[in-house]
């Protein structure tokens, strides 16, 4: 395959260049290429080339027992590949009382293998901490599973104790482990009050899970992880610029080896969408913020503060799922979609002078990849590398409609916010799989990906 004429994104910035792929590599990045005899040629002439997004905090097929995510293997990797991202890192559910770290490991197997369309891996998923738990990190790694997965709320919440364990563990082992972090007992203490009360609106949601059960949670693990002799730590979905202060408290104490995610539904969306008559739509944990934390992470975004954009795609059905919250939001399953429309809404921002491509590139795809033990296959244009290729018509206007998304879910909480550029062909491992909108690969051709030791930024 040759792709001609487009404006790639490498790392010395973008450049005219053509790209041929071959066995799913790139294997040549050049001014000019003419195609050989039989090649197929892409015409990407006036269009501009970025990596294959990489989203690492994905919750396909969850199962949280009274409900479950509607997005499978399947249709969430075409959502995906729809939305140019060709690499996704699953967080697995909980599994049976007792288990051990690989009963996640292989169940989720089976459910990727033959749907999934692009490439993918699994984070591990600690419910518990025991000596047998802890040896089993090894074996985890062993089998490509780089980073794991702890929470500080939620059933299978962990004590600071054995947090302390597991950190000292994976940080021998150079395993990242990925951090939930809200202080339970805020949580429940608030959830359980609102109710007493008769407060069981989706707006009482945020208020149970307020700002300072975050930023108490994110204080303690970076303490805990200072102690554990600066142990690798990854904070998913941080929501609030009081997070972001004890953020910049521990990095200007020395500790680099920590990294920050956030998603854009944090960075576009706040919680006076609570009060509308659809607010269960936006039940999620962390919840959604007051306006003004928006305006913090987009500047933090800026200053190369906050590491990586996940998603936290976790779809459940508005019509059906989220009513179990109708009349007591404590019961309303957690979870949005987002898989599909992380990509363009950041190249929107770029394309609108807000933030520069280099951040879109860097944490939508380079730094996930470097972090989750991808890089150098993954997450970068250049010749070697997966020829994993977003292909973006800049010129493009539209909006976000549920109607055009593939995400098999009834709403997007994105629904008609207006977007510059728009996704004119994907590429994964050289191949074509996404074009006009639509998926054009073939069911169960993605790969699982044995990950390596994580790479600091
Ligand atoms: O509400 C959310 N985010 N649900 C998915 C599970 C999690 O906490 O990441
Ligand atoms: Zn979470
Ligand atoms: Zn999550």
């Amino acid at each position: 395959m040759l792709i001609t004429g487009g404006k790639v994104y490498t790392k010395n910035g973008f450049k005219p260049l053509d790209i041929r792929t071959k066995d799913g590599k790139i294997e040549a990045l050049a001014k000019r290429l003419s195609a050989e005899e039989g090649e197929e040629v892409f015409d990407a002439l006036g269009k501009t080339i970025l990596p294959g997004a990489v989203d690492v905090h994905t919750h396909f097929d969850l199962d949280v027992g009274f409900a479950h995510a509607n997005d499978d293997f399947y249709t969430g990797t075409v959502a995906a590949a729809c939305g140019g991202t060709t690499t996704i890192v699953d967080h697995p559910g909980f599994g049976p009382d007792g288990c051990g770290l690989m009963h996640q490991i292989d169940l989720y197997h089976t459910l990727a293998e033959g749907k999934a369309v692009i490439d993918y891996g699994f984070h591990g998923v600690l419910q518990r901490v025991d000596d047998g738990i802890l040896n089993e990190l090894e074996k985890l790694k062993e089998h490509g599973i780089s980073s794991v997965k702890i929470y500080m709320t939620y059933s299978g919440k962990l004590s600071d104790d054995e947090i302390l364990r597991v950190l000292e563990r994976a940080r021998a082992l150079g395993m990242l482990v990925a951090v939930h972090c809200e202080n339970n007992d805020i949580v429940e203490h608030l959830k359980t009050e609102y109710i007493k009360q008769g407060k069981t609106g989706p707006e009482y949601h945020p208020l149970s899970r307020p700002p300072m059960a975050e930023a108490e949670a994110v204080n303690r693990v970076l303490s805990l992880g200072r102690t554990a002799g600066d142990a690798p730590l990854y904070l998913v979905h941080v929501s609030t610029g009081l997070s972001l202060e004890y953020i910049d408290f521990f990095r200007r104490g020395g500790y680099e080896n920590f990294f920050v995610e956030s998603c854009p539904q944090y960075l576009f969306l706040d919680e006076t969408l609570y009060k509308k008559p659809d607010g269960l739509k936006y039940i999620l944990s962390p919840p959604l913020r007051a306006k003004e934390n928006n305006n913090l992470l987009m500047q933090a975004l800026r200053l190369g503060e906050i590491d990586t954009l996940g998603t936290d795609h976790c779809p459940f059905n508005y019509a059906h799922d989220k009513q179990f919250g109708k009349d007591n939001f404590t019961k309303c399953p957690n979870g949005m979609p987002g898989v599909e429309t992380r990509y363009p809404l950041l190249i929107s921002l770029a394309l609108e002078g807000k933030i520069d491509f280099n951040t879109v590139v860097k944490t939508c795809a380079e730094n996930p990849a470097k972090l989750f033990g991808l890089f150098p296959q993954k997450g970068r244009i250049a010749e070697g590398a997966d020829a994993d290729l977003v292909v973006v018509d800049e010129s493009a206007r539209g909006k976000i409609a549920h109607k055009n998304l593939h995400e098999n879910c009834d709403y997007t909480p994105f629904e008609a916010m207006g977007t510059r550029g728009e996704i004119a062909a994907v590429f994964s491992r050289g191949e074509k799989i996404v074009e006009n909108n639509q998926f054009v690969g073939e069911k169960g051709r993605g790969q699982y990906i044995k990950r390596s030791t994580f790479q600091p930024l």
